[in-house]
């Protein structure tokens, strides 16, 4: 038996040398329904997330096309489901025919915005540059971000992913400093409306590599920023990702339109 008194008894020390704490990142799911959709199917979609039984643990974001974000805010009852607007342009008003403004995206009562997403890089010829402006513009004003990047086919084929993925992140890591209202959805532009989605495992080495990427340049907040897999998500495969650590939810395109998009909200569960 030990003695308690006793001048030997010498109780215990625990040398606490690092402690490294790894936050745990909040399950995401957005839903981009790009150029899709009426007032009357928007309307449903929305109603059918109202009556479904959604995670209070998992961050929603739903961007439905511009004309209907207004109308997006009024019929969501979700609290933990957003709306998005898919782009903003980097100025808050004036003569820029055409353009979204982040104030007026803010002033609907949306509250986040797609910026980078490779169909306004490839087809509207968007660059890393201008995208990072808007990126910059968006939160100044008070909107959260979801930032897209990802390779296409041919740079894939040339070995090149982590090099884009960096060139991208780079162009808005120079001009913005605090990254916690921004989260980076990497969306393989081979993978986005093809049904072939990227393996788990690729997906997982290429999110290791952007995290790696985004430790060098934006440091400790890169444990923080979500990094969301998107390119031909669904109901079925979207649990197959569930045990990839850096794979911190999905942007989900076509299946965003349909019932199983509450599967990919649920995946988790
Ligand atoms: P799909 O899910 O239709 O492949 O689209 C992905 C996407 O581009 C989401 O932004």
């Amino acid at each position: 038996m030990v003695d308690l008194l006793s001048a030997d008894f010498a109780p215990p020390t625990f040398q606490l040398k690092s402690i490294h704490f790894t936050m745990a990142r909040q399950f995401f799911v957005g839903g981009n329904f790009k150029m899709n959709g009426t007032k009357d199917s928007v309307t449903k979609i929305i109603e059918g997330l109202n009556s479904a039984d959604l995670p209070s643990n998992v961050q929603v974001v739903i961007a439905p096309p511009a004309p209907y974000l207004g109308l997006a805010v009024e019929v969501n009852k979700q609290s933990t489901v957003a709306i998005s607007a898919q782009n903003v342009y980097d100025k808050a008003s004036g003569a820029y025919t055409g353009e979204i403004s982040a104030n007026q995206v803010l002033d609907l009562g949306a509250t986040w915005t797609l910026t980078g997403h490779s169909e306004r890089r490839t087809l509207i010829k968007e660059s890393d540059e201008f995208i990072a402006e808007k990126t910059k513009f968006a939160i100044e004003q008070g909107l959260s971000v979801i930032l897209c990047i990802g390779e296409t086919l041919e740079e894939r084929k040339a070995g090149i992913t982590l090099d884009v993925c960096a060139r991208q992140l780079d162009a808005v890591s120079k001009i913005i400093s605090d990254w916690s209202k921004i989260v980076v959805a990497y969306e393989p532009v081979w993978a986005i409306g093809t049904g072939l989605a990227a393996t788990p495992e690729d997906a997982q080495e290429t999110h290791k590599g952007i995290r790696a990427h985004l430790a060098k340049t934006i440091g400790e907040q890169s444990e923080t920023v979500q990094i969301l897999y998107g390119g031909s998500v669904n109901g079925k495969n979207a649990p197959e990702f569930k045990d990839k650590v850096d794979v911190d939810g999905f942007l989900v395109g076509g299946a965003s339109l349909k019932p199983e998009f509450v599967d990919i909200i649920r995946s988790r569960l």
